[in-house]
Formats: structure tokens, C-alpha cells, sequence
């Protein structure tokens, strides 16, 4: 992937291909300076009251970051405060990135049960 080579400069996020055709994730690329402010968006529209951000390393399998169940947070306290999920609605969530290191470059699924 051209990531590999990006992220010798800049950081570089891959929102990954959606878990399931109605859970939109966007954006699906998103390349990072080390000290930019952005985020990542999930949508679903399933009817579904739980939603679960997951990041993916190389060649590893995916590790849960955070889950909202019924509104109520279910942190991973290994994951650095530079990430910071909110979930404003049942079918909104997000996750806001702040001066992300070279060692977040992954992917980032977005799933919901
Ligand atoms: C929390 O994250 C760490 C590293 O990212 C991972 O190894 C661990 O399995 C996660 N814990 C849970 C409960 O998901
Ligand atoms: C959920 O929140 C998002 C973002 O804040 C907003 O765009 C959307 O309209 C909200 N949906 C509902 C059903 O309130």
C-alpha cells in the first residue's frame, strides 16, 4: 500500500472497507501530520445499540479500542488519551484523533452489534 511509504513523514489512518454494507465509515483514507486534529466517522442505520471502534496492526488480529453499550462507555484503558471516542447518537460515532504518533499508523474498523 502507498501508506508504507507515507508514513516515514506523516501518519497515515486507513479507515478500513465497512464490516457491513450499512455500517459506513468514513473517511476511508486519512493521512496525518503529527500534530493535526481530525477524525473518523461511523455510521449505522442497523437498529443496533452497541458500537465498537477496533484498531488493526499489521498482520495482527483486531484489538477492541472502545465500546458503547447502550450510551455507556467501555474503555480500554491501554489506549492513549490522543484518541478520544463520542458517540452522540445510536447510529453516530466517532473517533477524534490529536497528535497522533507514527506507531497509530493501522487501520481502524468500525463495527456494531
Ligand atoms: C486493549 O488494547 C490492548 C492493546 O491495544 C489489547 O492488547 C487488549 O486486548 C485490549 N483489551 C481489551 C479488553 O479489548
Ligand atoms: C446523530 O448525530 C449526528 C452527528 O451529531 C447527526 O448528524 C445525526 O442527525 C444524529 N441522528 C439522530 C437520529 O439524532
Amino acid at each position: 500500500m502507498g501508506c508504507r511509504l507515507l508514513c516515514c513523514v506523516v501518519l497515515c489512518v486507513l479507515g478500513a472497507v465497512p464490516m457491513d454494507t450499512r455500517v459506513t465509515q468514513t473517511p476511508r483514507h486519512l493521512v496525518m501530520g503529527m500534530t493535526d486534529k481530525k477524525f473518523l466517522k461511523c455510521e449505522q442505520n442497523l437498529g443496533h445499540n452497541a458500537m465498537y471502534w477496533y484498531k488493526q496492526s499489521d498482520k495482527k488480529p483486531p484489538e477492541l479500542m472502545f465500546a458503547y453499550y447502550l450510551k455507556e462507555l467501555r474503555e480500554n484503558t491501554t489506549v492513549p488519551s490522543r484518541f478520544l471516542p463520542e458517540y452522540p447518537n445510536s447510529t453516530h460515532l466517532y473517533l477524534h484523533l490529536d497528535a497522533l504518533q507514527p506507531e497509530d499508523s493501522a487501520t481502524y474498523l468500525c463495527s456494531s452489534s
